[in-house]
C-alpha cells in the first residue's frame, strides 16, 4: 500500500504540435474480455474539432471500474447514442475504442475558444463517457472538463484522483446536498471506504468536518482510520446491518455498491427530511443495454419511482448519482490537495505496456486506493 506514493514531477515538455502524427494507445474493436485489449503505436493523434476542446499530452492515467466495464459493452446503447452528437457533445466513433476517463498531463494545443489554459500548462481531468479515452499518449478534453493540477503532486499521484474525486463531488455535494459550510458534524455513512471511491469520500467529508462511519475488510481497517474514519465496521468479521442499524441516524449514506446494501441503508437514515441515501449503482446504462433506450429508460424511471415513494414514506430521500464531468470541483480539490487537505492513496502504479494487469487488478475488485498507469515515462 503507498499513501502518498511519491514521483518526481518532470518539468513541463517542449511544447510541439502533435496533430496528424501517430502515437501509442490502448484500444478495443469489440467488446469483451481483456484479450480485447490491443496496444498500438500507430493511433491517429486525436484532432480538436471544438473551440473549447484541448490537445493533452497524458503522462498518467487511472483505471477505474467503469473501464472494466465499458470494455465488456456496459452503457454501450446510451453511450452511442451520445457519440452520434445527441446532446451537443463532440464523441466520435465507436471502434476502434480508446479506454480511461482520467489522466493528469499537459496542454499542447489549445482551441480558439479556450480561455483558461495555455500550451504547456499542467492539468488533470475526468472526461465525458463518449469522449475517446485516456490510456493513450495524447487525448482530447474539453476546458470544462479539466482544472490546473495540484502543485504538489506528481503526475501519477495526481492522476489516482479525478475520477473517483469528481464523481464524489456529484454524489455527496451536488446529489447529496453537502457543502464546506453544512457538512460539519452531519453524521455520514460511505460504504466500501477503502476502495478508490472510498478513500477520496472519507477524506473530503473528514476535511468538511463530518462524522463518517465507513465499511471495509479487516486488512483495511488502518488505512481507513489513517484517513480519518470515526467509526469502522469491519464487514468481514462484523454484522453489518446490525451494526449499522444500532449507530443508525445519518444525514447521507454513499452507497458504491449496491447488492445487499440498499436494502437495509436507507433506513438508517435520520426519520425526517434532508437525510439522503445516495446510489451509485444506477440502473439506466445497464437497463438501456438490456432493453434499448426507450424501454430502459421507462424501467429506470419506475425503478426510481418506486424507490423515492419508499423513502418518503419514512420521511427520507432516495437518490441516485452519475460522474458527471466537472473541471470546477476539480479546481477546488486541488486547492484541498494542495493544502494538505486531501492525499492521494494508490494501491499500485503499473507501466504502460502492463494495462492489460492494471485492468484485472481492478476487476478483481479489491482496491486499496487507486490503480495508475505511468504513460510518459513508461
Ligand atoms: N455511478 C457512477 O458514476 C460511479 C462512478 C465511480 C464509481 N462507481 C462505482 O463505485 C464502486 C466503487 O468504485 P471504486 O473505484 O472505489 O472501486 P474499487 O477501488 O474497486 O473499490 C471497491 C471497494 O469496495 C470494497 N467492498 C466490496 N464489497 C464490500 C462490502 N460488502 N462492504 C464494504 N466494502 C466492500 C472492496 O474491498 P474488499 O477487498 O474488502 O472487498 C474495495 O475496496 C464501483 O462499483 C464503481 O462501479 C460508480
Amino acid at each position: 500500500m503507498l499513501l502518498r506514493q511519491r514521483f518526481c514531477t518532470k518539468s513541463a515538455p517542449k511544447v510541439k504540435t502533435r496533430m496528424g502524427t501517430q502515437m501509442s494507445a490502448w484500444q478495443i474493436f469489440q467488446y469483451g474480455g481483456n484479450e480485447e485489449l490491443t496496444q498500438t503505436t500507430t493511433a491517429r493523434v486525436p484532432n480538436i474539432l471544438k473551440p473549447t476542446d484541448l490537445l493533452i499530452e497524458i503522462h498518467a492515467a487511472s483505471v477505474n471500474p467503469i473501464d472494466t466495464m465499458m470494455r465488456g459493452g456496459y452503457g454501450k446503447a446510451m453511450i452511442n447514442l451520445l457519440r452520434q452528437g445527441l446532446w451537443n457533445q463532440a464523441g466520435g466513433t465507436e471502434f476502434p475504442l480508446i479506454l480511461g476517463r482520467d489522466f493528469s498531463g499537459v496542454v499542447m494545443e489549445t482551441g480558439k475558444g479556450v480561455t483558461r489554459y495555455k500550451p504547456g500548462d499542467e492539468v488533470w481531468g475526468a472526461i465525458a463517457t463518449q469522449r475517446q479515452g485516456t490510456h493513450a499518449q495524447y487525448c482530447i478534453v474539453g476546458q470544462s472538463e479539466i482544472s490546473h493540477k495540484p502543485k504538489s503532486l506528481s503526475h501519477i499521484e495526481a492522476a489516482s484522483l479525478p475520477y473517483v474525486a469528481v464523481t464524489t463531488w456529484t454524489a455527496l455535494c451536488l446529489v447529496g446536498e453537502l457543502t464546506q459550510k453544512n457538512a460539519q458534524n452531519k453524521r455520514v455513512l460511505i460504504h466500501g471506504g477503502a476502495g478508490g471511491l472510498g478513500t477520496f469520500a472519507i477524506q473530503l467529508m473528514k476535511t468538511w468536518g463530518a462524522e463518517v462511519t465507513t465499511t471495509c475488510s479487516t486488512d483495511a481497517v488502518g488505512l481507513v482510520q489513517s484517513l480519518g474514519a470515526d467509526v469502522v465496521i469491519d464487514y468481514k468479521t462484523q454484522d453489518v446491518q446490525s451494526e449499522l442499524q444500532r449507530i443508525s441516524g445519518f444525514d447521507v449514506v454513499l452507497d458504491p455498491l449496491g447488492g445487499k446494501i440498499p436494502s437495509f441503508s436507507v433506513d438508517l437514515l435520520k426519520g425526517w427530511r434532508n437525510s439522503k441515501y445516495v446510489s451509485l449503482v444506477t440502473p439506466v446504462l445497464s437497463s438501456t443495454d438490456k432493453f434499448g433506450i426507450p424501454l430502459g429508460l421507462l424501467t429506470t424511471a419506475t425503478n426510481f419511482g418506486t424507490n423515492i415513494i419508499r423513502g418518503f414514506i419514512n420521511g427520507r430521500s432516495y437518490r441516485w448519482a452519475l460522474f458527471i464531468p466537472n473541471g470546477n470541483a476539480l479546481g477546488q480539490i486541488a486547492k484541498l490537495v494542495d493544502n494538505g487537505k486531501i492525499e492521494p492513496v494508490i494501491d499500485k502504479v503499473y507501466t504502460f505496456d502492463q494495462v492489460p494487469d492494471a485492468f484485472q487488478k481492478v476487476e478483481e475488485k479489491h482496491g486499496r486506493g487507486k490503480t495508475v498507469i505511468s504513460i510518459k515515462d513508461s
